[in-house]
């Protein structure tokens, strides 16, 4: 690496292209966002695939995609969850629905895939085909084909999905299942050291068979291994992303909590415990209390309360865009805490309350608060490319992103088409529909207030229908390689000591976008 340093003398590259410590201080006073600055090339010997983008917002939450789904009712729901976790990310399920409906989100974000399913949904003998077919209509079960179990557990066949048919709706389960000795298992014993491998060895000696049911020395149901889970997880491995997984192989998710409170303003201690120790029993892995101004007593309190009662949970906070709200936060309990008021797409915050800190600087100034007390930050809003990544994570530890996100897939939504065009509905959480749903509080309204006399802080709108999140993550990581490689960072902990910071005018906005042409085919 070249010496930036000859003979006591500050090189010319030193001059004018700062570190952060230089760079921001310099520019005290003045809030600066992503496209305010550029990133100096530095001298490099590394491949953008050889760079590697794990991060962590806990001691025991890593990240190998440093990028968190937005806990907006337009962003996570499970599909989405369960998406960021499986590309290495992790999604926060949003709270505007009923406390049992986001314990059940929960579930299915855990219950995706396994290695073995360990509770896997069970019939008993007596039940029709028609109440199956209920059943998975009512759970909005993915799947049709049911071990079928007394009501001690013990195995008593296997009802093929091919048999759940509105056709045989009034037969009873016994009359059309596999009976237990025809039907395809292995002792929990001989399951060995790597259950996976032996699961797909036995796959591979059963041609025909994509349902592995495991069963101990009394015959009893302790578990089940699909092909479709086997298959995936070989291939995640050989395509080198690493999903965000427990230590029981689960998806990791994060969840978003809303603090109830009592008639008199207080905390609902009660409801708040309960509804928490419902959501870590499903297997909640982060807990999030999301509000627009979390530098208050409110959300110093709720968590507080949270770390007492949970002392390992991954707890994220926010949002604070000051020094002193992240040694709140930090002080209170907080692993994470959320950097961002007013920068997201949808975000009226800064036009109706006139408050709120351009990114940049937020960052910064919560970074070095932040190393001081030992926490994560994450930078929350106002990222629409990866280069507004790249730049965010030389001062955070991973970025959130709502609307590059809500135009997949996977986010919530009706699909709707205008002139050919397909979108999806992006809404800001204090936007007046989305508080009507349950989110005013964390815009310091009353849930059961009158939002038509309430300054919304986020407006309704719409994203065009973007693919799926594999797709739209690739692309994002790959940018972000990219910026990596240019400065010659072979991780995030290198990126952060090697960034060195340009102010752009507006003339080199302009210059660093297409220009003098006619664009025939959009770039990502
Ligand atoms: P992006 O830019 O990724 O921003 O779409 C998503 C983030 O915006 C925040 N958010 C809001 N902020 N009014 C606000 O001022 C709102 O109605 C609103 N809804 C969401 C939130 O932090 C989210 O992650």
């Amino acid at each position: 690496m070249a010496s930036s340093k000859s003979k006591g003398r500050v090189s010319l590259d030193e001059r004018f292209y700062l570190s952060a410590d230089d760079f921001f201080p310099a520019n005290a006073g003045l809030g600066l966002t992503y496209d305010d600055v550029s990133l100096a090339t530095r001298y490099s010997e590394v491949l953008p695939r050889m760079t590697r983008l794990d991060s962590s917002l806990s001691d025991s939450l890593a990240l190998s995609l440093p990028i968190v789904s937005s806990d907006m009712d337009t962003v996570t729901e499970h599909r989405m969850a369960i998406a960021m976790a499986l590309n290495g990310g992790l999604g926060l399920l949003h709270y505007n629905m009923p406390e049992a409906d986001q314990v059940a989100e929960v579930r299915r974000v855990k219950n995706h895939i396994h290695g073995m399913i360990g509770d896997p949904a069970v019939v008993s003998a007596d039940d029709t085909i028609g109440q199956v077919l209920a059943r998975i209509e009512r759970d909005g079960l993915a799947f049709s084909t049911f071990p079928v179990t007394s009501s001690d557990g013990t195995l008593l066949g296997l009802l093929p999905g091919s048999t759940v048919k509105e056709r045989h709706g009034q037969r009873k389960v016994v009359a059309v299942m596999i009976p237990r000795d025809k039907v395809f298992t292995v002792a929990e014993k001989d399951l060995g050291k790597d259950p996976i491998a032996t699961a797909d060895r036995k796959f591979s000696e059963h041609v025909g068979q994509n349902k592995l049911l495991v069963v101990d020395a009394k015959n009893k149901l302790r578990g089940l291994f699909t092909l479709s889970d086997i298959e995936r997880i070989s291939e995640e491995s050989r395509a080198h992303v690493r999903p965000t997984r427990d230590a029981d192989f689960r998806l990791r998710v994060g969840v978003a909590i809303s603090v109830p409170r009592t008639a008199d303003g207080e905390i609902d201690r009660t409801r708040l415990l309960a509804h928490v120790s419902a959501l870590i029993d499903e297997g909640a892995d982060a807990l999030a209390i999301s509000t627009a101004h979390g530098h208050t007593k409110g959300v110093g309190d709720a968590l507080r309360l949270l770390r007492k009662a949970h002392k390992d949970i991954t707890l994220i906070a926010g949002n604070v865009t000051s020094g002193e709200g992240v040694e709140f936060l930090a002080a209170a309990g907080a692993d994470t805490v959320k950097i961002g008021q007013g920068p997201g797409s949808i975000c009226t915050t800064r036009i109706v309350a006139g408050v709120g800190i351009p990114q940049l600087t937020a960052l910064y100034v919560a970074s070095r608060a932040a190393a001081k007390k030992g926490v994560r930050i994450l930078a929350d809003g106002g990222i629409t490319k990866s280069g507004d990544i790249v730049k965010a994570l030389t001062l955070a530890d991973a970025v959130i992103l709502g609307g590059l996100l809500a135009g997949s897939r996977e986010a919530p939504g009706k699909l709707m088409e205008i002139n050919g065009k397909t979108y999806k509905e992006y809404r800001g959480m204090g936007s007046h529909e989305a508080m009507r749903k349950g989110s005013a509080a964390r815009y310091g309204h009353s849930a059961s207030g009158k939002f038509s006399k309430v300054a919304a802080e986020g407006i309704e709108a719409l994203k065009e229908v973007s693919g799926t999140v594999d797709q739209v993550l690739g692309t994002l990581a790959g940018g972000v390689q990219s910026g990596l490689g240019y400065l010659g960072a072979a991780n995030l902990a290198e990126h952060r000591k090697r960034a060195r910071y340009i102010r752009v005018t507006p003339a080199g906005q302009r210059e660093a976008a297409p220009h003098d042409v006619i664009e025939i085919k959009a770039g990502s």
